[in-house]
């Protein structure tokens, strides 16, 4: 049995890519190990939520997780303030985590191009606290997208630098998993890059879209004029649509598109059109799901409350431990 960890910011809605490169792995092994799953709504102050919104926000991505198919009886669902014994951990992985290889990482990299107005020093320690959450409950699997790669390493680098300066093999090294051999990475709608709720408008699909959203955003997602000669390579852009469509369509309809591309006959519009029924048809029991749950404010409540005691539990343990490992002893 291994033991898990992974969570997702509380900054907006789920979407295809939370779902696929996340959630769905979630799923499968919660079954058969100790998982810890959160909603890392510390992470999302990067971007000054109001206190409104950091609330919704944190709710929203519970009855996600939960229309997704998380089991609280299964996992321990918490939510990452519940449990400050984090920010402890956190503090003491600071004390051997460098400036130099926090500067280094890419998406503190990404964030400095994107947000100059806003480089804080949580963002710089944005992968102290992600190592903090997953050794709180010393973790060796952490089920995430292909962009967390790099936090990863990051959290292993951190681990082992703690045991060999205490001479101690505490932290286990965790890795990042998913159940195909490679890990996920799924597309936007815009021609580039991955899908992400930061990325701009129409970007993204959400689970809780409504077929008229869903059905604009794929009709106007990034095309071009079509192959001119047969068996060429697609484009970024074209790959795309096909890798979203390997996703929630059937494969003999993918394969009809791509025949269709290498023989030069495919329409875009055709092929968007097909796509965005197959979308629908796989989106709608979320969103249905995630409308029902809203209501249940009191079931909501009452997952909230088992997971922080389930998270508290583990997370007490080891920081008394660690604690113990660093000198704090009674005198
Ligand atoms: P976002 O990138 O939309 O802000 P998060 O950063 O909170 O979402 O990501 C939460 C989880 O979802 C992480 O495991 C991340 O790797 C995964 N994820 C997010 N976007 C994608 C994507 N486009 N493809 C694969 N996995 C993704
Ligand atoms: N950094 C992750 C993201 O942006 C979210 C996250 C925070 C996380 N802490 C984590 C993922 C611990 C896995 C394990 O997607």
């Amino acid at each position: 049995m291994e033991t898990v960890v992974s969570g997702i910011r509380s900054t907006g809605n789920l979407h295809l890519g939370n779902y696929f490169g996340a959630i769905k792995n979630f799923l499968r092994m919660q079954d058969e190990n100790k998982c810890y799953f959160f909603v890392a709504d510390y992470h999302s102050l990067t971007t000054h939520p109001t206190p409104e919104n950091l609330m919704n926000g944190v709710r929203q991505v519970i009855i996600e997780y939960l229309a997704c198919g998380l089991d609280p009886e299964k996992c321990t669902l918490y939510v990452q303030s519940d449990v400050p014994q984090v920010t402890e951990l956190y503090l003491l992985l600071n004390m051997n985590a460098y400036v130099g290889e926090l500067e280094r990482c890419t998406s503190f990299k990404e964030k400095i191009r994107k947000h100059p107005e806003n480089i804080n020093a949580g963002l710089l320690t944005y992968p102290t606290l992600m190592a903090a959450d997953i050794l709180l409950h010393r973790a060796n699997k952490v089920p995430v997208g292909k962009d967390q790669e790099q936090h990863l390493e990051m959290t292993r680098t951190f681990g082992n630098r703690f045991n060999r300066m205490y001479n101690t093999e505490y932290f286990a090294e965790p890795t990042a998993f998913n159940f195909g051999t490679q890990l996920v990475k799924v597309p936007g709608l815009d021609g580039s890059g991955k899908m992400g709720k930061s990325e701009g408008e129409g970007n993204a699909i959400f689970l809780n879209d409504i077929e008229q959203v869903i059905t604009k955003k794929i009709m106007r997602a990034v095309t071009d004029s079509g192959p001119t000669e047969p068996n060429q390579p697609k484009p970024e852009a074209i790959q795309n649509i096909f890798t979203i469509m390997k996703l929630v369509s059937k494969a003999d309809t993918l394969e009809h598109f791509e025949n269709a591309y290498n023989n030069c006959t495919i329409r875009y519009g055709d092929m968007k059109k097909q796509l965005a029924q197959d979308m629908n048809h796989f989106v709608a029991p979320f969103r249905e799901r995630i409308w029902e749950l809203q209501s249940n404010n009191a079931y909501i409540r009452s997952v909230i409350k088992m997971g922080k005691e389930k998270a508290l539990e583990s997370a007490t343990k080891t920081v008394k431990e660690v604690r113990e490992i660093v000198g704090f002893r009674e005198i």
